[in-house]
């Protein structure tokens, strides 16, 4: 077979392989796993979202949109902003729909990097950053978070990090694995700092909804001029799989992503699109009442965690995750010497799957997704607890 193409070779493969093939094959066994690796939400699509796909495709809704979404929906988007963080977005020109907010953050890779370009990524960081960022030919320059400081971000610690070839910060508040957020005024003075310097702040606020302390905050309120923001139907009302994901910014960065979406996807799912309408458009009780439950999760969680010998966890305020510090349970003169032999060995021992922080460029931490019901999360933490007693 000829050879595969240099850029895919480079990629590494994801450092959660290895639990994930240990849980498949224990499943394939029988053993009943408690899994914390889950990165989306456990409830189903609201019915009335559901609804609004049926009726799309009885009416025929079923042919090519215009490459960058349907009108309605952007407009659906512009209002999202609006009403929630005071931003106003031109639909037409300032806001593309794409097949998920991944895929827009992989366009905008493309139409921002350029070999040589250099952009920075606070530590712990979503997987999927440093993959996108090195098949666009940039280089990742990764930012360690201050875990003290519930792995949040200053102005003062990205301006230390920055260089004239600094082209682009990403950021994720609620985090993903952390739960970490930010405050209003460090966001602020972080949007500043970048405009001054002509860098752009790429903030993936896909998590938006699901914050437990203060009320959800985007960096669109804070500036436009160098600010893409990314959104999602995913994870506020439960639609991983329907792939309807957003980006608003200035209008030739939208144009971009729009030119290079027209030449992949062509666009996002006709029927997808009439369902992300009514998801935000409809009745908002459904993601209030998911966020209420995931704070009741993780309560329980957090405190189970810090209960556990070894085991000390920063109380994550948003997101589904809990991203415990598991030092005190690393041991060189063991097996377990990194989070993935950790990993391993709870899947193995206690038939508790969790994601290795190693994965997010964090040694040293397990990720919990608290993304399943308190009757598995009680489970989870009773099995920990027999194993490490
Ligand atoms: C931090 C973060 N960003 C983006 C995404 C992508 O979500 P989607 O493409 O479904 O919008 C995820 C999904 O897990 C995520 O955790």
């Amino acid at each position: 077979m000829p050879a595969l193409a240099e850029r895919v070779r480079r990629l590494a493969p994801s450092a959660t392989m290895v639990v994930m093939k240990k849980a498949r094959e224990l499943r394939a066994q029988g053993r009943d796993l408690v899994d914390f690796g889950i990165g989306e939400p456990d409830f189903p699509t609201p019915e009335h979202v559901k609804r609004a796909a049926e009726r799309a495709i009885q009416q025929d809704f079923t042919k090519y949109t215009p490459a960058g979404g349907i009108p309605e929906l952007k407009e659906a988007v512009a209002h999202y902003y609006e009403r929630e963080y005071g931003a106003r977005f031109d639909p037409d020109r300032e806001i593309i729909i794409t097949c998920g907010s991944k895929h827009a953050l992989y366009e905008l890779a493309l139409a921002l990097l350029e070999p040589g370009d250099e952009v920075i990524v606070p530590t712990p960081y979503w997987v999927t950053y440093p993959a996108q960022i090195q098949l666009a030919g940039a280089r990742l320059i990764p930012l360690e978070t201050r875990e003290e400081a519930g792995f949040s971000l200053t102005a003062e610690e990205l301006e230390a990090a920055l260089t004239p070839r600094t082209k682009a910060v990403i950021l994720n508040f609620p985090n993903n694995p952390s739960g970490a957020t930010i405050a209003p005024e460090a966001l602020r003075r972080i949007v500043e700092l970048a405009r001054a310097r002509d860098v752009f702040v790429i903030s993936d606020e896909c998590y938006d909804q699901f914050v437990y302390e203060g009320p959800p905050l985007s960096a669109s309120t804070f500036g436009k001029e160098n600010v893409v923001v990314t959104g999602s139907c995913s994870k506020t009302y439960a639609m991983t799989g329907w792939r309807i994901g957003w980006a608003c910014g200035p209008p030739d960065v939208i144009q971009a992503m729009e030119k290079i979406q027209s030449q992949s996807t062509s666009n996002p799912t006709s029927v997808a699109q009439k369902a992300a309408i009514a998801a935000l458009t409809g009745d908002q009780g459904c993601v209030r009442a998911m966020t209420a439950e995931y704070r009741r999760r993780r309560d329980l969680l957090v405190q189970g965690l810090n209960e556990l010998p070894g085991v000390r966890c920063q109380r994550p305020k948003g997101a589904f995750y809990a991203f415990p510090n598991v030092t005190g349970l690393l041991n060189d003169s063991d097996d377990i010497r990194s989070c993935t032999e950790l990993a391993a060995f709870l899947v193995e021992r206690a038939g508790v799957v969790t994601v290795p922080g190693a994965a997010f460029g964090r040694e040293g931490h397990l990720r919990f997704s608290y993304a399943t019901s308190t009757e598995r999360i009680e489970e989870g933490l009773e099995r920990l607890r027999r194993l490490l007693a």
